[in-house]
């Protein structure tokens, strides 16, 4: 495997090098959401300029929207592995269209029947379950992590999932710890008592291969913000499911999929921008990919053909950045370990793992730390970043959670030096 070519990598990010008053930037707030490639900008502003139009008209802009909609349902599928484009649900971001779904879903269930959460996820897959669960008197089971190992407590998963479970939303790697969760595992014990699996990918689908027929889940959501594209949310759902739930919509809408679930006009630019980030992601697989960026008018969209030339590239390019992340994610734990005084949480090696690293220091708080980081121009976040539940478990929830450093894979040596440089004058003098 040839390595990522990191300035290569760089020059395709319009905001890479951009300076303030002189000082460059250092994107370490990845997980919050990544910079914009160049090949997403410039096909939003391409469909902004010349293709902006509602979808479903005969002429030329309305047909080119509809086949840009029905060449990005396909290439988020081959991002996700899903067979099929019919299969992805366009939305304003993950958390929206996770509210939308479990209300199709609730349709399913009877009061009695129970939901289970996880203590490391994210609120955008607690809170829709807990507020299904208030509204349909459902009962919510809570599956547990260990902190010393930032891994899922078995024991809290064998009694969490029993036989009238119908939901385990589950986390796919944490935006606080980075720990990646054995979600195939998970879903296979959610199928066993007849229930559905609710995958967060979010922070899992920027930087390792996703692959929705290898879990084998039901439901699995990502942002394309997280993977340098545009603020737009998709969810991969199981045909059957998502040909059997009943869509909230408005009665003229289609009824076909993907569009029962798409409600409202959806941002084409964004769609435009989240393909360009996909095409990106394709290019850094190495092989030319017979993708378009900016789709001609033709015969009516097809959703049902992925391309398997794009999936192969995507798979070529997450071992790159696999690769690069993991020396990377090392040095950063091994740099963070050797400042005295900072606490790590999350698993102890880049090994199991995204590369997002939370610490806490003795001397400074989280918001103290970001600060600090600010003023040399380096961007983090503190606090729980909405997973308050892994924050209040760690029993930080009084003293303001936790620093959280993500890297991405254009990310260098030079930023986490530089980070590590600066964490450890604060810690140490500040
Ligand atoms: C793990 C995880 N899930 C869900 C979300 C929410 O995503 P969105 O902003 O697309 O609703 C985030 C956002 O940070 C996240 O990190």
């Amino acid at each position: 495997m040839t390595p990522l070519d990191i300035a290569s990598v760089r020059s395709q990010f319009p905001s890479m090098d951009v300076r303030d008053d002189g000082v460059r930037r250092i994107y370490l707030d990845n997980p919050g959401g990544t910079q914009v490639c160049g090949q997403a900008v410039d096909a939003m502003v391409s469909y902004l300029r010349h293709m902006n139009a509602n979808d479903g008209g005969y002429f030329m802009t309305s047909r080119r929207t509809d086949l840009l909609k029905a060449e990005v349902h396909n290439a988020v599928a081959d991002l996700v592995g899903a067979a099929s484009g019919d299969e992805i649900l366009f939305g304003q971001n993950m958390t929206s269209l996770t509210f939308s779904l479990s209300r199709s879903l609730g349709r399913e269930l009877d009061p009695g029947d129970e939901i289970v959460v996880t203590r490391m996820d994210h609120d955008a897959n607690v809170s829709p379950w807990l507020m299904l669960a208030d509204d349909l008197r459902l009962t919510v089971r809570w599956i547990d992590f260990d902190p010393e190992t930032s891994r899922y407590d078995e024991k809290s998963v064998e009694e969490a999932i029993t036989e009238r479970t119908r939901i385990v939303a589950v986390n796919y790697a944490s935006n606080a710890l980075g720990t990646v969760n054995d979600v195939a595992d998970l879903t296979a014990r959610a199928h066993a008592v007849g229930a559905w699996s609710y995958v967060d990918s979010v922070q899992f689908t920027p930087h390792l291969l996703t692959d929705v027929q290898a879990i084998g889940c039901d439901f699995l959501a990502c942002s394309a913000y997280k993977f340098f594209g545009p603020h737009q949310g998709m969810v991969w759902g199981r045909r059957e499911l998502l040909e059997r739930l009943v869509p909230y919509k408005v009665r003229p809408a289609s009824d076909d999929l993907p569009w029962r679930f798409e409600t409202g006009t959806m941002s084409h630019e964004g769609m435009a921008g989240t393909l360009g980030a996909i095409e990106y992601l394709a290019g850094l697989g190495g092989e030319p990919v017979a993708g378009q960026n900016e789709p001609v008018a033709g015969p009516p969209p097809t959703h049902s053909v992925p391309n398997p030339d794009r999936r192969a590239a995507l798979v070529r390019a997450f071992e790159r950045i696999e690769a690069a992340e993991a020396l990377l994610c090392q040095r950063l734990i091994d740099g963070l370990k050797s400042i005295q005084g900072v606490r790590l949480y999350g698993p102890p090696s880049s090994r199991g793992r995204v590369p997002t690293v939370a610490c806490t220091s003795e001397r400074l708080s989280p918001a103290e730390l970001a600060r600090g980081l600010a003023e040399h121009n380096i961007f983090v976040w503190d606090g729980d970043y909405y997973a308050m539940e892994v924050v209040k478990r760690l029993g930080l929830a009084g003293s303001g959670g936790m620093l959280r450093v993500g890297l991405a894979h254009y990310n260098t040596e030079a930023d986490v030096d530089t980070f590590l440089d600066v964490v450890e004058k604060l810690c140490t003098t500040g």
